[in-house]
């Protein structure tokens, strides 16, 4: 989740091959290209690791990747994103390398080399137009992308689960966080005008259409940083494990996504702990909110979507203590503004984004509105992203 030291964000081009040369120089190898998108949570957070059911969908912003054998025993990453770039040779793709990005594409060719798949000398650029470190997946993207383009290019016939399976490892134990699968199932699974119902803990899923027409998606970036968004979250994961500890006194459950409010109720005693028994509370009340918003997509009530996304952020609020005075700030400040729906932060908190759903034509005066205000409560300039729902990774021509 963490992508350190933004330089420069580029905008999306699936035309990066005059960069791909400057940067690697001409040979004869072809060169192929993939795209994969980063993705907007529209609701259940944190309960992905929890065995729950989440709703997001694929984004029309994501990272393309450039790659091409260079006939050596060395495998180079670029970036247009980043000043980091590095030349491993190929016996020591094993090994951790900081913390730089490139961790991301290293952890999946682990997964390959894991699988006795041998790989040969390669270079890679990546490109991306998702705001880093902003809860946008840009992470997922860039893990989704490699894996991608690695299976197409070797030939090793994975399935896109195999790929989603492959890179959320990756990311839990060659980069170190505890996150759980919702993030790479999207950008692998996403399709054009539809959000992703999904159970974490089965992985069936359901394809739910999502065509937005006078009301829009606008992502809004705090530009807090991060800091130990990281470090907090697998703090949260744990809370969770403790808490299912406590209820697997008496009950006997494989995680918390199996509960339901009412058995929850008679039995969140068991929990001693109050801020244990909160974020148990949350993952459970969430889950039933997923299930509400399905059902409101369905019916295309998008007063009562808009409604939950209003109460999942409380509950992110007050319950799994994630969210922090300047996404807090941004979700109230939309209640003041006609047109909009629901807002609620997306992805991990700690700062990063929320997502609202608003009327078209209310866009203008919510970003002038909100902006005002935000940057007078907080001292930060917020960014303003209307996104459309895109599909999920694919090689381009
Ligand atoms: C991050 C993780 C996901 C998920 C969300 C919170 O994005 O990568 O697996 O846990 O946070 O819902």
């Amino acid at each position: 989740m963490t992508q350190k030291k933004r330089i420069r964000t580029t905008e999306f081009s699936s035309d990066n091959k005059g960069e791909f040369v400057v940067r690697f120089g001409l040979n004869n190898s072809p060169l192929f290209s993939y795209f994969a998108p980063g993705r907007v949570n529209l609701i259940g957070e944190h309960t992905d690791y929890n065995g729950g059911l989440v709703l997001p969908c694929a984004l029309d912003m994501g990272t393309t990747l450039l790659i091409r054998f260079n006939q050596s025993h060395r495998v180079r990453f670029a970036s247009t994103n980043f000043h980091f770039s590095a030349t491993i040779d190929r016996t020591d793709l094993t090994k951790k390398q900081g913390h730089e990005w490139i961790n991301y594409p290293i952890g999946v060719m682990n997964q390959f080399l894991d699988k006795l798949i041998p790989l040969a000398g390669m270079d890679l650029l990546y490109s991306g137009n998702i705001p880093y470190g902003a809860g946008l997946s840009s992470s997922a993207s860039i893990e989704m992308v490699t894996a991608f383009a690695l299976n197409d290019l070797y030939g090793t016939g994975w399935t896109m689960i195999d790929m989603i399976k492959a890179s959320k490892k990756a990311e839990n134990e060659f980069v170190g966080v505890n996150c759980g699968i919702m993030d790479q199932f999207i950008v692998g699974m996403g399709q054009h005008n539809h959000a992703l119902f999904l159970n974490c803990d089965s992985l069936d899923f359901e394809l739910v259409p999502f065509d937005l027409k006078s009301h829009l998606l606008i992502i809004t970036n705090t530009n807090k940083k991060r800091g130990l968004a990281d470090s907090k979250y697998n703090e949260r994961v744990e809370e969770c494990k403790k808490s299912l500890q406590y209820l697997n006194t008496i009950l006997s459950l494989n995680n918390l996504g199996e509960l339901n409010l009412e058995t929850f109720s008679k039995y969140e005693t068991l929990i001693p702990d109050a801020t244990l028994r909160k974020r148990a509370r949350h993952v459970v009340s969430e889950n039933r909110r997923v299930v509400e918003a399905k059902k409101a997509l369905k019916m295309n009530d998008l007063d009562y979507f808009g409604k939950l996304m209003y109460a999942s952020h409380d509950s992110l609020r007050f319950d799994y203590e994630v969210t922090g005075n300047e996404l807090d700030v941004l979700v109230d400040e939309s209640k003041c503004i006609e047109g909009v729906l629901g807002s609620r932060m997306t992805g991990a908190g700690f700062g990063g984004c929320t997502v609202t759903l608003i009327m078209k034509d209310k866009i203008k005066h919510f970003i002038s509105e909100v902006s005002k205000a935000y940057i007078r409560k907080t001292g930060l300039i917020p960014e303003f992203y209307p996104v459309q729902i895109g599909n999920g990774v694919r090689s381009i021509d």
